[in-house]
């Protein structure tokens, strides 16, 4: 099949073309984000394979099924990007990446954190200057401490097992917990419970209509003083204006993040040039309790493996007019 691959790095590059080789699919790689202005890139593509911050809104998904567009291959685990319903109106079928590694986000995870609790940003800038003093590096133990987690699903119950192996107790909230996150020991407790008693709180959830702006003043409000909020999910579920009051009041102590609501346009590219357009990601990066990543969680050699690996399967099997196991159903179909 042809294949045009949107914000292609020449990592997906050197991945796809790997897990392509005894294949043979046609591949075409760009750099450009998908958009209703680069649509045309994919005209006569039979598939398109498209990231997270990819626009695949209804515009979008009718323009690509007017060019030939058949197949959505999603190379992410989160979906919410896709206008499910006007693909399947349009015909076309959508496939994506759960699982490929939820080792490589549950570890960045824990690299925020620890990182953040003991300032080891702020010391290697120190040190590589010469300045050896400790004054402002204070972090706390982890071992006793209480750690939420906000979703059960991969990656949440891989963080939460992470976090018991530091000694600390796990408390869960999840309207589905699977039987692997009840079989691991965490509490489970309503959203409310969880956030008064943790220490760290911890975004593992998908970004739903329920869920955007989970964490708001209200729900910051409810969390213990002074406690550290790791997101590595979906921006949405944040409202940042919301969190960067609460840093700097201080009820929030420190906050870590892979994800931004507004991230599409920014993450994954050099704005190092000129000033920061956006200026509450400007605030958030300036606060130096604030650690942000460019939602690089996935970015393992594991992970990238399996993500073309997977994707290509789904086109193998799409083509050969197989079932698609990885294929997406908008909500009403998935609730019947
Ligand atoms: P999953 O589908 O295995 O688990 C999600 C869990 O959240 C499920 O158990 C579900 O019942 C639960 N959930 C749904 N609504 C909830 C709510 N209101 N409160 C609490 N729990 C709720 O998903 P997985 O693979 O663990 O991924 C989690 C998130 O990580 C996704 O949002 C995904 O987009 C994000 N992600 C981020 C990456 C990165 O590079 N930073 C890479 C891969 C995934």
């Amino acid at each position: 099949m042809t294949i045009a691959v949107f914000s292609a790095k020449p990592y997906d590059r050197r991945y796809f073309t790997a897990a392509n080789a005894a294949r043979g699919h046609r591949l075409s790689f760009h750099e450009e984000r998908l958009t209703p202005e680069t649509a045309r890139l994919a005209h006569g593509s039979e598939t398109v394979c498209a990231f997270v911050n990819d626009r695949l809104d209804a515009g979008v998904l009718a323009r690509l099924a007017a060019g030939g567009t058949r197949l959505i291959a999603l190379r992410s685990a989160g979906y919410n990007h896709v206008d499910l319903v006007a693909a399947a109106a349009l015909g076309l079928t959508v496939v994506y990446v759960p699982g490929y590694s939820p080792h490589a986000v549950a570890e960045h995870t824990v690299a925020l954190l620890l990182t953040l609790n003991r300032r080891i940003h702020q010391a290697h800038a120190r040190v590589r200057r010469g300045d050896f003093s400790l004054d402002g590096l204070m972090g706390f133990d982890l071992e006793g401490k209480t750690f939420g987690l906000v979703g059960t699903g991969r990656i949440g119950t891989i963080t939460g097992r992470i976090m018991q192996g530091f000694g600390c107790r796990v408390l869960a909230c999840d309207p589905f917990p699977s039987d692997e996150a009840r079989e691991a020991g965490f509490v489970f407790c309503e959203l409310d419970e969880l956030l008064a008693r943790s220490d760290v709180v911890s975004l593992h959830c998908p970004l739903v209509p329920a869920t955007r702006h989970l964490i708001n003043a209200t729900t910051l409000e409810r969390m213990k003083p002074g406690a550290t909020l790791l997101n590595t999910s979906r921006g949405g579920l944040i409202d940042t204006p919301a969190t960067i009051a609460a840093i700097e009041s201080g009820q929030l102590g420190r906050l870590g993040l892979d994800v931004y609501e507004n991230e599409a346009g920014f993450f994954y590219e050099d704005h190092s040039a000129g000033p920061l357009a956006d200026e509450t990601l400007a605030r958030l990066i300036a606060l130096p309790n604030v650690l942000v990543t460019g939602h690089q969680g996935f970015l393992t050699h594991e992970a990238l493996g399996n993500i073309a690996e997977t994707t290509l399967k789904s086109v193998d099997d799409f083509a050969a007019g197989r079932p698609c196991p990885l294929a997406l159903r908008p909500p009403d179909a998935r609730s019947a």
